[in-house]
C-alpha cells in the first residue's frame, strides 16, 4: 500500500468518526429538550392541581390573589432560580402552608415556574 493511500484511508475515518460524533451531539441534544419540554408539562399540571387554589399560575397572569404572588411574577423575579425555588420549599413559610414536595416534584415544578419567564 502506498503511503498516499494510507494517509487518505485515515482522512475518510476521520471524516466518518467526525459525523457520527456529530450525530451523537445533536441526538442527546434534542433529547435533552425533549424531556425538558415534559418536565415542564408535569409541573404545569401539578401546579393546576396543588397550586392554583392561592398562585395565579398561568402565564403572563399577574396575581389576581392579595396575597400569595403570580407564577408569573415569581418567574420574573430576577433572584428567581430552580435552587432558589427549591430552598423556598424546603424552609418553613408563614402564609403558605408547608407542602411535601418530592424531589422530582420540585423539579417539575421550577421547570414549570422558570418556563414562563419573560426577560
Ligand atoms: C393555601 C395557599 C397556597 C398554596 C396551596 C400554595 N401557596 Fe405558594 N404561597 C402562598 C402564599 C400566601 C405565599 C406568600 C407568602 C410566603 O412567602 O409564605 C406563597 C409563596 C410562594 C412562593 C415564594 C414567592 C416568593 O415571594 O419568593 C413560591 C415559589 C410558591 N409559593 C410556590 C408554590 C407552589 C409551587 C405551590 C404548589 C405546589 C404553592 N405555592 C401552593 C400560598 C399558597
Amino acid at each position: 500500500m502506498s503511503h498516499n493511500v494510507r494517509i487518505s484511508i485515515g482522512i475518510v475515518i476521520l471524516i466518518a468518526l467526525s459525523i457520527l460524533f456529530l450525530f451523537g451531539v445533536v441526538h442527546t441534544a434534542a433529547a435533552a429538550s425533549r424531556s425538558g419540554s415534559r418536565a415542564v408539562a408535569e409541573g404545569h399540571r401539578l401546579a393546576q392541581a396543588w397550586c392554583q387554589s392561592c398562585h395565579a399560575i398561568e402565564p403572563r397572569r399577574d396575581g389576581f390573589f392579595d396575597e400569595a404572588p403570580s407564577f408569573q411574577s415569581i418567574a420574573d423575579r430576577k433572584g428567581t432560580t430552580a435552587l432558589s425555588l427549591k430552598v423556598f420549599w424546603r424552609t418553613s413559610h408563614q402564609n403558605m402552608p408547608n407542602l411535601v414536595i418530592s424531589p422530582e416534584q420540585a423539579e417539575v415544578l421550577s421547570a414549570y415556574i422558570l418556563s414562563l419567564r419573560r426577560n
